[in-house]
């Protein structure tokens, strides 16, 4: 294999990263900027996240990833990075008492900008224009002057993205997680729904227990792990300009990290093993997410794997399935076979959002919670009758009180709701009724498979 530089990914075909800035001159002007501003991440941060993700692979622990399809410029505000944070922490103390094992929290956030598309223009009245890249590319407006990609919007998503970190950094560290905060995590817009009363009822338990170990001597300053949250960032490794301006030499290690976010994914759409992405991915040591989707065939995984991971280090691969809740049960199992059978360290995780978009109401993108209970369920089955572990989920969900998925057995979101608080960038995320709703769920089943393992 080639030798490997933060640039080598550019002699290598590179699918959804724009090629029709006006400016190329300015944007390596922006990219050379960039790479002089300062880290968003540590490399021993991501080092402690492989950390954990190798107690994962290993069974131990389970991954909660979340967050929004595409930040945006338009969205950024400090109540929606505190109520995305704060059902994130929700949702991962449900599953956290239900698996009676630690839940990594990473969020998609700080960084999640870049989308890769289905069609690259957009037509629409007879007009026909780039499609919406993303904040960090282009503007949403559907005009000419907003489609066209526009580099000094790489320095204004660094700056969103180091603002919301820093936000997250206090929000995990100042206080605000102390489980003993369980109870005022709770949203105003949730507090009369069935899901709130639920959700008190389990933080009562909490609180008791909270409150005796307290009585003991045990607290949230004694015992960093009561007081204080890890939260870690990831999005998707798209845009390989920005990316690379921001990956750096560990001085400690002397190896390279993309101090862009802790983790990165590669996307179902970018993972060509000869392509920009994976050549990028395969050189930094930040943990590294594959998306799994129905045409990945299980050869070209292993070589994708090995590519990634040559020294098979638990914790570095996160294997993220998306099939859709009706492919999942045929597609799955040959992937999970084979890295079974070839004894690869994997985490697998199951995003049961994107195989399940369909179009409803007035032509809105959407998704039905009942499919993505659904391809859990089967992602859960499916890994267990390999004898793998399925070891966590990634969800596309916010803290606002959107109605972008339909469904949810509270407050259920109707086809004639999707237009009412319809607001994301791109893909339907679930609300923060419909995110806690999962969460009970998924711990319901593990404790229903601690129940039958005890037996
Ligand atoms: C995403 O996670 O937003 C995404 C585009 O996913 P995928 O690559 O799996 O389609
Ligand atoms: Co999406």
């Amino acid at each position: 294999m080639m030798s490997w530089s933060p640039g080598s990914w550019r002699e290598k075909p590179a699918k959804h990263i724009p090629s029709d800035y006006p400016d190329p001159a300015g944007l390596a002007q922006t990219e050379a900027a960039l790479s002089t501003y300062p880290p968003l991440v540590f490399a021993g941060e991501a080092r402690r996240l492989r950390d954990s993700l190798a107690q994962v692979a290993r069974g131990e622990a389970f991954l909660l990833q979340g967050g929004d399809c595409a930040e945006s410029f338009k969205e950024f505000h400090p109540n929606n990075i505190r109520d995305t944070f704060r059902v994130l922490l929700q949702m991962a103390v449900v599953m956290t008492f239900g698996a009676a094992m630690p839940v990594i929290k990473v969020g998609r956030i700080a960084g999640q900008f870049a989308k890769p598309r289905s069609s690259p223009t957009e037509t629409k009245d007879g007009q026909t224009l780039p499609s919406y890249r993303g904040d960090n590319i282009n503007g949403m407006e559907f005009s000419a002057d907003a489609r066209m990609p526009d580099p000094t919007r790489l320095l204004q998503a660094y700056g969103q993205a180091a603002a919301t970190l820093n936000l997250i950094r206090a929000f995990a560290t100042g206080g605000y997680a102390d489980l003993a905060n369980v109870h005022r995590w709770n949203l105003e817009f949730v507090s009369d729904s069935p899901q709130d009363h639920q959700y008190r009822a389990f933080a009562d338990k909490i609180s008791e227990a909270i409150t005796f170990m307290k009585a003991c001597g045990v607290d949230g300053r004694s015992v960093r792990a009561i007081g204080e949250v890890d939260f870690y960032t990831s999005h998707e490794a798209l845009l390989l300009g920005y990316e690379q301006a921001m990956t750096r030499i560990d001085s400690t290690s002397d190896k390279w990290y993309d101090t862009s976010a802790h983790m990165l994914w590669i996307g179902d759409r970018t993972r060509q093993p000869d392509g920009a992405h994976v050549e990028f991915c395969r050189g930094v040591e930040n943990p590294i997410g594959l998306k799994c989707g129905p045409t990945l065939e299980p050869d070209e995984l292993i070589r994708l794997v090995d590519i990634l991971n040559p020294a098979n280090d638990a914790g570095r691969i996160v294997l993220i399935a998306r099939f859709g809740a009706e492919n999942a049960a045929a597609g799955l199992p040959p992937l999970v076979k084979k890295v079974q059978a070839e004894g690869r360290n994997v985490v697998w995780s199951c995003d049961p959002m994107h195989g399940n978009t369909i179009k409803a109401g007035d032509g809105f993108k959407t998704r039905r919670v009942d499919a993505i209970l659904s391809e859990v369920g089967t992602f859960f089955d499916v890994c267990l009758a390999e004898g793998a572990y399925p070891g966590g989920v990634h969800f596309e969900m916010t803290g606002q009180n959107v109605t972008e998925c339909l469904g949810g057995s509270k407050e259920e979101v109707l086809e004639a709701d999707l237009s009412s608080r319809y607001h994301t960038h791109c893909d339907p995320r679930l609300n923060a009724n419909q995110a806690l709703e999962l969460a009970f769920i998924l711990a319901d089943r593990f404790k229903e498979r601690r129940a039958a393992a005890a037996v």
